[in-house]
């Protein structure tokens, strides 16, 4: 660490240890390795770190279950997340778990801390739990004993609790959140924490009375209680930046930490996290990147399906660059995306085995067959397919840094294919064996076989973060011997540094191709088909039961777009939401039948498209002042909204 360093700290959620690791952990500790990786190229001094979630409930109540202690189930487990991160290629610096003294010490330190300011009192909690999630919930926001996030049972307490003030920190929250427009990512998901904020915050609870939960960090003045596992979870972070420990390390890496997250607990690591940080006067992180979830073969991942994606046994079946290229290449990082063993099948085939693979066999053995297995001396005039390469590899280079800036990982990903590409397509235009067989375009030969080997050089550093072991075949087989690892971009992928005369070594392919399954590919093609037709009949069925209106008739409808400013279930049904919508002239309530179909809270801050004039009507004792619009089919309903951001009240017309 030195001070004219650029500092990076990166780190991924601390997993719970009441299970195996899946797909989502997998996700986002190769996606922060990814950027770990990308920003050393970049020189940056990196602090990359990752960890388990050793307290709480749900380890409590899953050791039980299992006739073991809490810590000998979190210490059998932990086991299978630090064995499989170097099978995946990832390594990072520092491994925390929350059983560990030096985390114990910065959770009491930053309890006390907010206690003696006043941030921390001692109340009476009364209201739901819910164990799979660790979360508190208040009675307003539980309807039929179900978790609202997650819908599995609510547990229903009522005892005494330590509170942190965190609506005392409501408007310098939001204030912070304006003045740091990239503190959370994406855009829409910094939008629904904001309407959440505004509707106001709630103090925490931030204990558990140990009769009722003795596994957990000490109060450090209150040995009655122990510390809510959130409250004892997120400030891992601080303790692997050396909070308290080592000033140096955390003044150098703590203003520079992004935390990656799954979606689903944004809020923790946003409300709770920054409040609690603001209450500490510590500055919040620089950013917080809220993933999407994968579903599986379209349905959603769960161990009563079945169909939990094992990382263990991905990594040995398919070889974990594949798996690390499949999952950051086939979905945009802030969005939900399908995982589906075909689909990797086919991206290992084309873009690994085909593309990459090829381009790297064919250079070599070009090399090794006209210019002895060795990197040729350029010394021609370039032609126009030689600078239209020579510019297309210096544009990937740029493009590649600014989509990592904005942890676009999949269009990073992209554009160093369309380089792979057009270099095998420049193979194809500039037809080596045919130069090799008239000994007069020796010159033109080698001048092509350069900028052959050139470009693979540039692309092995751009897939390094993404595929480092692959990124080493890469370079060995064109025989660089300087440290893959040291090749900073953008200097060392400047076009026209690789040394003339370095001796290649030609290897077995890069990724062997894999039978398809085509049997059920075809089979699922028939199946959508199917599907799709049946579909379409019937909407034509529907559409032929319409009789025309006329333009008139059109216009008796009043259509305005609404922005959705709050959304909860209607008691004792299991169809009906009540919503607030505002219109710039008016607030007005609906009430529509999507609850099966949209998570209340995800409503908030959606623009939807309502009929203004319809007659009001009363559902289950609420009267509805309108009826939103919204797309249906057979499988879901899928609200009306506007392209763009419009004021709300717009006409539609
Ligand atoms: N212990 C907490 C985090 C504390 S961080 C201070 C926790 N642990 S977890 O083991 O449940 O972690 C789950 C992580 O995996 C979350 O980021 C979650 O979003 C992610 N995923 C769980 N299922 C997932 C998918 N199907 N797809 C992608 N990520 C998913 O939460």
């Amino acid at each position: 660490m030195d001070n004219k360093e650029k500092a990076f700290y990166i780190t991924t959620p601390i997993y719970y240890v009441n299970d195996v690791p899946h797909i989502g952990h997998a996700y986002t500790t190769i996606a922060a390795d990814t950027m770990a990786r990308y920003k050393r190229l970049r020189g940056f001094n990196v602090l990359f770190a990752t960890g388990t979630d050793e307290h709480g409930q749900k380890i409590a109540k899953a050791a039980e279950q299992q006739g073991m202690k809490p810590l000998e189930l979190a210490d059998s487990v932990v086991l299978k997340f630090k064995n499989l991160w170097p099978l995946l290629n990832i390594k990072p610096d520092d491994f925390i778990r929350t059983t560990e003294k030096r985390h114990e010490i910065v959770v009491q330190k930053i309890f006390d801390r907010l206690y003696e300011k006043g941030d921390i009192y001692k109340g009476e909690y009364e209201g739901w739990y819910c164990v799979p999630c660790e979360t508190f919930w208040p009675e307003s926001q539980i309807e039929g004993n179900a978790c609202p996030d997650c819908g599995r049972p609510v547990e229903k307490f009522h005892e005494e609790s330590y509170f942190f003030r965190m609506s005392r920190y409501q408007e310098r929250l939001l204030k912070h959140i304006s003045d740091h427009p990239d503190c959370i990512k994406p855009e829409s998901r910094k939008n629904e924490i904001i309407s959440f904020v505004r509707r106001g915050l709630k103090d925490q609870s931030v204990t558990r009375i140990k009769s009722s939960l003795n596994w957990g960090i000490d109060v450090p003045f209150d040995r009655n209680h122990v510390i809510y596992v959130w409250f004892d979870a997120l400030i891992n972070y601080l303790t692997v930046a050396g909070y308290g420990i080592n000033e140096d390390k955390f003044n150098f890496y703590w203003p520079e930490a992004v935390h990656l997250i799954g979606k689903d607990i944004l809020r923790f690591h946003t409300i709770i996290w920054f409040t609690m940080l603001m209450a500490a006067d510590i500055a919040p992180p620089k950013m917080v990147f809220s993933h999407g979830w994968w579903t599986i073969e379209g349905d959603k991942m769960s161990k009563s399906k079945g169909n939990v994606i094992d990382p263990y046994q991905v990594a040995e079946e398919f070889g974990a660059d594949a798996f690390r290229y499949f999952l950051l290449r086939e979905l945009s990082f802030g969005q939900d995306g399908n995982y589906s063993r075909q689909l990797l099948i086919h991206r290992i085939n084309y873009d690994l085995a085909n593309d990459l693979g090829n381009l790297l066999s064919r250079t070599v053995a070009m090399m090794v067959k006209f210019c002895n297995g060795k990197i040729p001396i350029p010394s021609g005039d370039a032609e126009l397919f030689d600078k239209e390469l020579q510019m297309l590899g210096k544009e990937t280079v740029l493009q590649v840094m600014d989509s990592m800036e904005q942890m676009s990982f999949n269009v990073a990903l992209e554009h160093i294919w369309t380089l792979i590409r057009r270099t095998n397509k420049y193979i194809d235009q500039t037809e080596p064996w045919v130069l090799g067989k008239n000994k007069d375009k020796k010159i033109r030969l080698e001048q092509v076989l350069y900028n052959l080997a050139e470009s693979l050089r540039i692309i092995a550093i751009l897939i390094y973060p993404f595929m480092p072991v692959t990124a080493f075949k890469v370079w060995h087989q064109l025989g660089i011997e300087d440290a893959l690892e040291n090749m900073t971009i953008p200097e060392k992928t400047e076009w026209g540094i690789f040394k003339p005369g370095t001796e290649v070594n030609p290897d077995t392919s890069l990724f062997p191709r894999i039978e398809e399954e085509k049997k059920s590919i075809l089979t699922e093609i028939v199946e959508r088909k199917e599907k799709s037709e049946k579909k379409n009949m019937e909407m034509n069925k529907q559409i032929q039961g319409l009789p025309t209106i006329s333009m008139e008739d059109f216009q008796k409808l009043d259509l305005r777009v609404g922005k959705v400013i709050s959304a909860e279930g209607v008691t004792g049904t299991s169809k009906l939401l009540k919503i607030e919508v505002d219109f710039k002239t008016e607030i007005r309530t609906i009430v529509a039948g999507i609850k099966e179909y949209y998570l209340p809270e995800k409503l908030i801050g959606k623009n939807i498209i309502v009929v203004f004039n319809l007659a009001p009507a009363t559902i289950r004792g609420i009267q509805s002042q309108g009826m939103l619009l919204a797309a249906s089919d057979e499988e879901q309903v899928v609200l009306l909204t506007t392209d763009k951001e419009v004021s709300p009240g717009s006409k539609i017309r």
